[in-house]
């Protein structure tokens, strides 16, 4: 069974991050293969992995409706969705990247969704670990409520909105009767002395605060230069800090 692992919370918080940073941890702790699934139709999980995307789920369904007519003599309709799904990742060193690009289009394409999501999880079921970067909306996971969240990372960064909006996420992810494990907040960007208002959002949110990751400038400094995250040194702050606080989790 693999371990699923999703990462919501408001846009720009730091969810792709620490996405990354857990894939990081993850690579680093040899707990591999890993199947990075990244659910934000603006999607820059690959950058963040160093891993370039030629091909999403997105541009392959609109491919694919484009090419009905074109499904070669004896083979299902299923079957050519399922080569085309496995073209679609994104193969690098122990890990695998889905990247599910534009979500659905105006038209009801509600077959070859399922179709899709049925392969999506008899995919992820061959890797121990499954990293789900969640776009601000939720939509993917809503979509998905058949598997188990085995651990939610909730992002907040030092703000009320943004710690609101985790407690926003966690009311969805009862709404929808998801199944989660574990869901913790992570506090990003966060500085030591937390303003008792953010600190009151929190409580409402009901989140436990898993760890509070520090301004990195070296997070910075590959977002300037261009440098994937993975590639972060052991000794970055953000590193130092999510280590030892992953390390209980798993
Ligand atoms: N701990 C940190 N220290 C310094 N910079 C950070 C930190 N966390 C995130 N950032 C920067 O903040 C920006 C937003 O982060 P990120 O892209 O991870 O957020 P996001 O929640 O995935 O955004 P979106 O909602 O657009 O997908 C990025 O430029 C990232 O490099
Ligand atoms: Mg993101």
């Amino acid at each position: 069974m693999s371990k699923l692992i999703a990462v919501a919370g408001k846009g720009g918080t730091g969810k792709t991050t620490v996405a990354a940073l857990v894939i990081r941890y993850l690579l680093k702790t040899k707990r591999t293969p890993i199947f990075a699934v990244d659910a934000d139709p603006n999607y820059t999980l690959g950058e963040a992995l160093g891993i370039e995307v030629e091909q999403t789920i997105g541009m392959m369904r609109e491919e694919f409706i484009g090419e009905r007519a074109e499904i070669p003599s004896g083979m299902s309709k299923e079957a050519v969705l399922d080569r085309q799904m496995h073209a679609t990742l994104q193969e690098a060193k122990d890990v695998d990247l889905l990247v599910m690009g534009r979500q659905e289009g105006p038209g009801c394409y509600c077959y070859l969704n399922n179709v899709l999501r049925k392969f999506m999880d008899i995919l992820a079921a061959d890797y121990p670990f499954v990293v789900v970067d969640n776009e601000a909306g939720m939509e993917h996971l809503s979509r998905r409520n058949t598997r188990k969240i085995d651990l939610l990372l909730v992002v907040s960064d030092h703000s009320v909105k943004a710690a609101r909006a985790a407690g926003r996420i966690v009311l969805l992810v009862e709404e929808l009767k998801l199944e989660v494990g574990r869901r913790y907040l992570v506090l990003n960007r966060s500085p030591d002395n937390i303003s008792k208002e953010v600190q009151a959002e929190i409580d409402r949110s009901g989140l436990d605060v898993l760890v509070k990751l520090p301004e990195d400038p070296e997070v910075q400094k590959a977002d300037v230069v261009g440098t994937p995250l993975i590639d972060l040194p052991d000794d970055a702050p953000s590193i130092v800090s999510l280590g030892p606080a992953l390390d209980p989790l798993f």
